[in-house]
């Protein structure tokens, strides 16, 4: 596979183009959630933004984890990245831990940042409960590096699920309140002269919030202790149809959306118009009056085909671990010029004796 050769995409002219800048964890396998929730999104914005798009290596250690198993999951997120049609001729494609800055500026936005603002992060609240009496500072200080990964880039505009508002509200009030308003230089008008950007949230489209398949009222996640909760995206099909076949139902014959007595039903009918390629209303009308030993079948050959693809290119990549190294490389590269430009800003704003 060639390695991509093309200039980084601040130098291609892309400068003007508004800047975006995401990451998933590497905790195992993406699921369809993610794909369908996150991953499709940044694949459009690549022809609109210059796009940043980081493994966050650094935030799957807020919660304890398997050493042998982190640079594997690393891989497999960003060879699964490309999958998905991440361009790394158009998109910085990285990962966190390679471009220390992210921990460098952490550490800097950690010293302004009151601790009361993270204690009330929902997140970390939920997460806490779950660890038990084993709480790690790193998972009390999440946001903050997020906060970090996302001012260092500049970024215009980060794609957030609903469950990461809050994060990114956070990366907000550091950035004006804890940084711009205290330490900007003051300009000849008086005005203080901003250090780092200020972010929006970029809502993703709708209808892209996959559900459990045991449970329609909660979001299919990485960290559901039941794997028959979830598809990933590197299931094989037997495992897919055997998942979908458990999947959960309810009594009545014929699939609808939005009847909140049948959560299954409108999640279902959701992932099959998605992956079918199927307006919602297409979807509605096809399956309205099968019964769910028609239905399921139909589901699971849709996402089978609809991950067929995507798991060739998959395997592809795997068997290419130069090119994905190079990748990765390039991408450090670019993220690093980026990263350490603002870090320096930051770091003379805070009055430390430059390095050069
Ligand atoms: P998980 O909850 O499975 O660990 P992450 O928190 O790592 O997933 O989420 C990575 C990205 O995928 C986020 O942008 C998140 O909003 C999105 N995402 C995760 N789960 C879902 C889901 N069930 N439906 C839609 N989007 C999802
Ligand atoms: N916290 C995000 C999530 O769980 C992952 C993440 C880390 C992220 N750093 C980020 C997302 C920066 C967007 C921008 O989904």
């Amino acid at each position: 596979m060639p390695v991509n050769s093309a200039q980084p995409p601040g130098a291609a002219g892309l400068t003007q183009r508004p800047r975006v800048l995401s990451g998933v964890q590497p905790t195992g396998a993406l699921h369809l959630g993610n794909w369908l929730g996150a991953i499709r999104n940044w694949v459009d914005l690549q022809s609109s933004h210059d796009t940043f798009f980081c493994v966050v290596d650094l935030h799957a250690i807020t919660v304890p984890h398997e050493p042998a198993q982190l640079a594997e999951d690393t891989l497999t997120t960003a060879a699964l990245y490309l999958a998905c049609g991440i361009d790394p001729q158009r998109s910085t494609v990285f990962v966190q831990s390679h471009v220390s800055a992210h921990s460098e500026l952490c550490w800097l936005l950690n010293c302004v940042t009151p601790l009361n603002w993270l204690e009330r992060m929902i997140q970390f609240k939920e997460k806490a409960v779950k660890q038990g009496s084993d709480v790690s500072a790193g998972l009390l200080d999440y946001p903050v590096l997020m906060a970090a990964d996302i001012l260092l880039y500049d970024a215009d505009r980060v794609p957030v699920g609903e469950d990461q508002k809050q994060h990114l509200e956070l990366a907000r009030d550091i950035a004006q309140q804890r940084i711009n308003s205290r330490f900007g230089p003051k300009g000849s008008d008086g005005e203080r002269i901003p250090i780092l950007k200020v972010p929006e949230p970029l809502i993703l489209r709708e209808g892209a919030r996959v559900m459990s398949l045991t449970d329609g009222r909660s979001k299919m996640s990485k960290s559901d202790p039941n794997e028959g909760s979830r598809i990933t995206l590197l299931d094989p099909p037997e495992l897919i149809s055997r998942k979908i076949k458990r999947a959960k139902t309810d009594p009545q014959m014929g699939l609808e959306f939005g009847n909140p007595e049948r959560p299954e039903a409108d999640n279902l009918l959701a992932l099959y118009a998605l992956l079918a390629g199927r307006s919602r209303e297409a979807a509605a009308a096809e399956c309205a009056a099968m019964g769910w030993g028609t239905f399921k079948p139909l589901l699971a050959e849709a996402a089978v085909a609809a991950l067929a693809p995507l798991q060739e290119r998959y395997s592809e990549l795997r068997s290419d671990p130069l090119y994905l190294a190079e990748v990765l490389r390039q991408g450090r590269e670019r993220a690093s010029s980026v990263a350490d430009a603002t870090l320096a800003r930051v770091r003379h704003a805070l009055g430390f004796l430059s390095r050069s």
